[in-house]
């Protein structure tokens, strides 16, 4: 059983990174593989909207070899994708949004039907944790729609988990919300249990 983390907040060491850290904890002691990307170390060139190349046909974007193809590579051989974000402006940060503008390659879709022909990750279970400064949950309520508009009707992912923290501003102040850190290690377990019994 393989988990893929994100983490997408430009601070390492940041909320989100601690968050994703205790998620991951908690995936190996139910038993998972883990592995951590850092969404601000790589190399993502933004979409530059030639898109007809890319959907209708299974290859990778013909404009960019960037960091990209390797992982979605690494998506497709997980069992489950969790992203850890911290909310910009009421939505997810721009780069993890430039990610997902760059993983619609991942879907082939025949133009004239408008059939998807090929979606490389639809079924993908997928967690999503977010943290955020300000105690109005409508802070999170928005971004956690973009997600699910993505990762769920776009790429046909099942969001098998939803966490958020708010009330986190520097980095680390997540540290002083043990409670909130112990349910991302108990989500970590139970997501991993439920991966579990699907397979
Ligand atoms: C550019 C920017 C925009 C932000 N926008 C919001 C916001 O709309 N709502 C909110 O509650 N917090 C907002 N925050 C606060 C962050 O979500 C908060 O500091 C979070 O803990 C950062 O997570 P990190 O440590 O993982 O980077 C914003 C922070 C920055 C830098």
């Amino acid at each position: 059983m393989k988990v893929l983390g994100f983490m997408a907040s430009p601070r390492k060491g940041g909320n989100s990174d601690i968050l994703l850290d205790r998620f991951l904890d908690g995936s190996r002691a139910a038993g998972a593989q883990t592995e951590k990307i850092n969404i601000y170390e790589l190399t993502i060139q933004y979409c530059q909207g030639c898109y007809l190349s890319c959907w209708v046909n299974d290859k990778a974007c013909p404009q960019w070899q960037d960091d990209m193809d390797r992982v979605h590579e690494k998506m497709i051989q997980s069992d489950l994708l969790v992203f850890s974000s911290p909310v910009y402006v009421g939505t997810p940060p721009a780069k993890l949004l430039a990610f997902f503008e760059r993983s619609i390659d991942q879907k082939m879709v025949n133009l004239q039907s408008l059939k998807v022909e090929k979606n490389n990750l639809s079924g993908k279970k997928a967690v999503v944790l977010q943290v955020n400064f300000f105690n109005d949950s409508a802070y999170q309520k928005l971004p956690l729609s973009v997600y699910e508009r993505i990762l769920g009707e776009i790429f046909k992912m099942e969001i098998i988990g939803t966490m958020g923290v708010a009330g986190v501003r520097e980095p680390g102040d997540i540290l002083k919300k043990e409670e909130a850190l112990q349910s991302a290690f108990n989500l970590g377990i139970s997501a991993c249990g439920l991966l579990n019994k699907s397979r």
